[in-house]
């Protein structure tokens, strides 16, 4: 019983040697992963810059990568981040290059002198946590529709 326990464990042992041997074996040195489809981003931005902005687009609105990204063509539910078939992804696309022009062009130009101090406008600006950003004020509303 003692024996065939020692055995038991000798051979846990040897089969995880064997088996972390053989992986260590087959890591390679990864390529560094290439952005494909980038359109509104600049284009000096990496990989781990923009997968970075994916998970504050992800909070910034409260929702799921799937909210904007397609699944891909041979591997889904696996989704392919490069492909444009989610037509939010535009929706984002627009709202990336409009959040960009309102920092180049209105935030940066504010009397502030001191740069660091000036917030720069985010997608939780307006977002705060929902896709579909809570806006309208009654007051606002009859403005934009012309009744007031
Ligand atoms: C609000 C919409 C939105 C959400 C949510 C979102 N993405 Fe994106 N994602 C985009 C847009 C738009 C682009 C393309 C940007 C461009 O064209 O400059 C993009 C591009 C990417 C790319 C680059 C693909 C390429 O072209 O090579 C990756 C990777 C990516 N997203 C990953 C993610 C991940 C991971 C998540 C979830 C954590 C996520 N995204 C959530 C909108 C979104
Ligand atoms: C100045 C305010 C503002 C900023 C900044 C902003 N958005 Fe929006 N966004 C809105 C409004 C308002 C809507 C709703 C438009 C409508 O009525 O369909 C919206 C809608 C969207 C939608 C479509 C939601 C849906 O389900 O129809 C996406 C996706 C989106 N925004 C992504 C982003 C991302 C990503 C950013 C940051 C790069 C961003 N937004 C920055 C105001 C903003």
């Amino acid at each position: 019983m003692l024996q065939s326990k020692k055995f038991m464990t000798v051979s846990v042992i040897v089969l995880a040697i064997a088996f972390l041997s053989q992986s260590f074996q087959n890591v390679q040195p990864r390529p560094p992963k290439k952005l494909k489809n980038i359109k509104a981003f600049p284009a000096t931005m990496t990989y781990n810059e923009v997968d970075h902005q994916m998970d504050e687009f992800k909070v910034d609105l409260g929702v799921k990568c799937n909210y904007c990204h397609a699944p891909s063509k041979t591997e889904a539910p696996k989704l392919d981040m490069s492909l444009d078939d989610n037509p939010k992804k535009e929706i984002a696309r627009s709202m990336i290059r409009m959040t960009i022009e309102m920092n180049q062009k209105y935030m940066s130009t504010l009397p502030h002198g001191d740069t660091t101090t000036v917030q720069t406008i985010t997608c939780n600006t307006c977002h705060r946590g929902a896709a579909k950003p809570f806006a309208k004020l009654p007051e606002v509303k009859a403005i934009v529709n012309g009744t007031k």
